[in-house]
């Protein structure tokens, strides 16, 4: 019994490990995300491949409206392109900002909705991805 528990565990690993290789690099689609300042009206838009990977934003904005001297300043965030099945986060270590393209597109990143206050981003990293099933 053990021996068959182990051996279904090992052909799930394999599939699950082999998945990934069925969806060709090329498949992946692009996500269009805006960061705006409410403060200075400012705001940028930027595409990513929603593969999993993460963006740093110091790349991403790099040069746009938002880059305050190589700083990423922004009080929110909105997915303007994406799918139902999109799912971004930004991330800052245990800083987890949540988006979907379903039912979540739009964030507030200083954490309070009734004041615009300007949060530096620049620590951040953007990643997306396609969630499976649904
Ligand atoms: C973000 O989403 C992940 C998984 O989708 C969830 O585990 C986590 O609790 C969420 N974090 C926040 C801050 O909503």
């Amino acid at each position: 019994m053990q021996f068959t528990l182990a051996l279904v565990a090992a052909i799930f690993a394999s599939a699950i490990s082999a998945a990934p290789a069925l969806q060709a690099r090329d498949t992946y689609p692009t996500v269009k995300i805006s960061l705006y300042n409410d403060q200075s009206g400012r705001m940028a838009t930027v595409e990513v491949v929603s593969d999993g990977h993460a963006n740093m934003l110091t790349d991403l904005f790099k040069g746009t409206p938002v880059d305050d001297n190589g700083a990423i300043k922004a009080t929110s965030a909105q997915l303007v392109k994406s799918t139902q099945k999109t799912r971004c986060f930004f991330q800052n270590y245990n800083d987890i900002i949540n988006m979907s393209g379903a039912d979540h597109p739009f964030v507030d990143l200083d954490g309070n909705p009734a004041v615009a206050i300007v949060r530096d981003m620049s620590g951040f990293n953007l990643q997306c991805s396609e969630r499976a099933g649904a």
